[in-house]
């Protein structure tokens, strides 16, 4: 499990990260079609720049040396007790070095609600593996809920009690 609050003495000091602003949303656009290239749900870039402007939605970037690395965004729904990670990319060039983590924690610090929920597939071991070392819990398993026919966990942390 991470101590959260040793991510610069686990992964170095060249990792920036910040909420989004709508001139990110190109490097987002790009990142996600890379990613989930026949998602049906992606986000046109239109959609991303206006949500960088709604409370509801965060938009997280990551950047290595100063390059653009990876994004997380979330969505929170006035009446549910919990914030939806709804999608969390980092380029292949820059994978394994901590910026999938560096995201995810902003995100779960920048929480307004007490759960975090997160729908991965089944077989995405290495973001499930990411999942658990920040405590997530798998509470439901999705028969059939990708388009590609793949199962979904749905995976859930509290948001307080980290250690920050
Ligand atoms: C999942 C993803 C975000 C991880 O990003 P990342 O920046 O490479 O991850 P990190 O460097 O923070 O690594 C964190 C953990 O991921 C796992 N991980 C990283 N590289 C890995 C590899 N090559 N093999 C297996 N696990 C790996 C490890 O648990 C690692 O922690 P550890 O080194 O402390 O053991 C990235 O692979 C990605 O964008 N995948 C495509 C999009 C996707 O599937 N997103 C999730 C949708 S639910």
């Amino acid at each position: 499990m991470y101590n959260l609050a040793k991510f610069e003495q686990r992964f170095g000091t060249r990792i920036d990260i910040r909420v989004a602003k709508a001139e990110d949303s190109q490097n987002i656009f790009d990142s996600q079609n890379k990613a989930f290239p026949t998602d049906p749900t992606n986000l046109s870039i239109d959609k991303i720049h206006d949500f960088t402007d709604q409370k509801e939605h965060t938009f997280i970037v990551g950047f290595f040396d100063d390059e653009f690395a990876g994004y997380v965004a979330t969505h929170s729904k006035k009446y549910y007790p919990w914030v939806n990670g709804n999608s969390l990319v980092v380029a292949d060039a820059y994978a394994g070095r901590g910026i999938g983590a560096f995201l995810l924690r902003e995100a779960i610090f920048s929480s307004q609600k007490l759960v975090m929920r997160i729908f991965v597939e089944k077989n995405n071991y290495r973001a499930i593996r990411l999942y658990k070392k920040f405590g997530f819990l798998c509470i439901q398993c999705i028969p059939r809920h990708y388009e590609n026919g793949d199962d979904a966990l749905v995976m859930i942390k509290w948001t307080f009690l980290v250690n920050k």
